[in-house]
């Protein structure tokens, strides 16, 4: 019997679209639906298969739209609904799917349901985690929870009483008990998915149910929230209760054809707890977050591949790697430093590691390296805008552009995640870099002066540009790996990661010295130009078994 096909989302590579900084249709400096319209050729061009895009919907803007006001609706600053479905047709006519952000933990404190609550109309705080403080006349917290973005996670309403939010005060957190609120998203779900979207990330998926009684964690120091650093067994995160919402979901999503789609962002202990949330009637992808803060080196990522792959096949779900998004600091950037020995734990003190210059040349050569690694695996592959013109995490924004609430909320300590979030370059002519499409307001985050050489326009008339080499990589992933099967591990030395599948090898070398490469294979692809014979320090291939001597 042949074997069964794999639908689209089993290997399929989706692009993470900032939307407010991929590309600014009325030049007002921020990004929207027009700006992406107008760019989806260079999308069908690069070749992926889907699109995520960031939320789009109505908000004020506490966390840069993570805090929604109307699940039903487009932000104004983007667009409008009827823009939006035009996006999702002319998208679809170009072969590319598009998969939404939902945010089901929190809504903004702007949403109606968090206004009816702070109006005391009867009910409307079920939905939310109202309780009264501790201490004489309720004026501590009613637990020791602290938000991830600083700071307690409680804040005090006029009547005394708190209300819990886990990330910044403006986003309250909503209760799950509530058998209003899990209707509610069902049917927005339903909303969006009768307008064809093809699916959902799931924001802070590991979030939604906490442990009864809100207790307060077993040590204080578990009390200070880190998504990136997710312990088993905090009273916030990876309740087993949040199983029994996606299973809800999945039935939603089982009533389309085409197939709609979920993929979880839970940051959680390790790939087996992960698994739990990839059950057959859960959901169909989560990221695995460990290829994020692997560090270069090759011994590591052999073990990081193995444990993703090995969870993700207990369940029959396909593995899903990626080496950056809107949170984290960019890849560039973090192989520009040193590279520690085990996991990235530190990556919300951007800017701060050690005090070390970065290396961006290095960074680059290395991420160039790292993006051939992750589109030769099996599985579902997300590339984060930016990522494939190899740009780097600003650093030294000033100040007072900063937008990002963890600047604030942690007392001016945590930079936070604008630096990852700059608008992106489209050409060389200043202001905006192509940003805007026609010349207006300053872009939402100030652009660095030196940008014009990594933009899409300079990229594109080099060959040897990262933009070229995820185009040339993202085309031969479809005959070489997509249907490829099984990594099988080649014994070649310490320093080197190389795998065979299907015939095809990919090999990295995070040493510092040259490794021989097998004679008996060409060369299909190289993350930097001139390689022939050796594989060279920072630096990976993709072989393939013909028998055309190699040059
Ligand atoms: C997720 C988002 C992040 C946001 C947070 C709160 O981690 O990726 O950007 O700040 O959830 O919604
Ligand atoms: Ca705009």
């Amino acid at each position: 019997m042949a074997a069964e096909v794999p639908s689209w989302w089993q290997t399929a590579v989706v692009y993470q679209v900032y939307i407010r900084s991929f590309a600014d249709g009325n030049g007002d400096g921020i990004g929207d639906i027009a700006g992406m319209r107008d760019r989806l050729p260079y999308l069908a061009g690069l070749g992926i298969d889907a699109i995520w895009i960031n939320p789009w919907y109505p908000s004020p803007m506490a966390d840069a739209g993570y805090d929604v006001a109307d699940y039903r609706d487009i932000e104004p600053a983007y667009g409008t609904l009827d823009e939006a479905q035009a996006l999702v047709a002319e998208a679809h006519a170009a072969g590319i799917r598009v998969l939404l952000d939902i945010v089901p933990n929190h809504t903004s404190d702007q949403h109606a349901w968090f206004r009816a609550a702070l109006a005391g109309e009867p009910g409307a705080r079920q939905r939310y985690h109202f309780r009264p403080g501790r201490g004489e006349d309720g004026v501590q917290p009613p637990n020791n929870w602290q938000s991830v973005f600083g700071g307690p996670a409680w804040t005090r309403v006029a009547d005394g009483s708190w209300y819990l939010h886990l990330f910044a005060p403006g986003q309250p957190d909503l209760n799950w008990d509530n058998g209003e609120v899990r209707a509610e998203f069902e049917d927005i779900l339903a909303f969006w998915f009768d307008r064809g979207v093809d699916g959902f990330r799931i924001d802070v998926a590991h979030g939604m149910v906490k442990e009864p009684g809100l207790p307060d964690t077993r040590d204080a120091a578990e009390a200070v929230q880190s998504l990136v650093q997710s312990r088993a067994g905090h009273p916030a995160w990876d309740q087993d209760g949040v199983h029994e919402i996606y299973r809800g979901w999945r039935s939603v999503a089982n009533r389309y054809r085409p197939e709609r789609i979920f993929i979880a962002e839970a940051w959680v202990s390790s790939n087996e707890r992960l698994a739990r949330y990839l059950r057959p009637d859960e959901l169909h992808t989560a990221f695995q977050f460990d290829f994020l803060r692997a560090p270069w080196r090759a011994q590591v990522l052999r073990a990081v591949v193995d444990d993703a792959i090995a969870a993700a096949a207990t369940v029959g779900a396909p593995p899903t790697w990626v080496l950056s998004n809107h949170d984290v600091t960019r890849t560039v950037t973090r192989f520009a430093r040193s590279q520690p020995e085990h996991l990235i734990e530190t990556d919300w003190e951007r800017g701060r590691w050690a005090g070390e210059d970065p290396d961006h040349v290095l960074g680059r050569r290395r991420a160039r390296a790292a993006a051939l690694v992750q589109l030769a695996l099996p599985g579902t592959a997300y590339v984060y805008q930016g990522e494939e013109l190899a740009l780097e995490e600003i650093e030294d924004l000033p100040d007072a552009a900063r937008q990002d609430p963890t600047w604030a909320q942690s007392g001016f300590t945590d930079v936070g995640r604008d630096g990852c979030r700059i608008p992106l370059p489209w050409n060389e002519t200043e202001p905006s870099y192509g940003f805007a499409t026609e010349s207006g307001a300053a872009t939402w985050l100030p652009q660095p002066a030196h940008w014009a050489q990594h933009s899409v326009q300079a990229q594109d008339r080099d060959p040897d540009s990262t933009l070229n080499l995820y185009r040339a990589a993202l085309r031969l992933r479809r005959s070489l790996w997509r249907d490829a099967g099984d990594v099988k591990w080649l014994a070649v030395g310490a320093d080197v990661a190389a795998f065979e599948r299907g015939g095809s090898q990919c090999w990295v070398n995070t040493g510092d010295s040259d490794v021989p490469l097998p004679e008996v294979m060409s060369i299909a692809l190289a993350s930097a130009p001139g390689v022939r014979g050796v594989l060279p320090p920072d630096t990976a291939v993709w072989l393939r078994a013909d028998e055309a001597p190699s040059m």
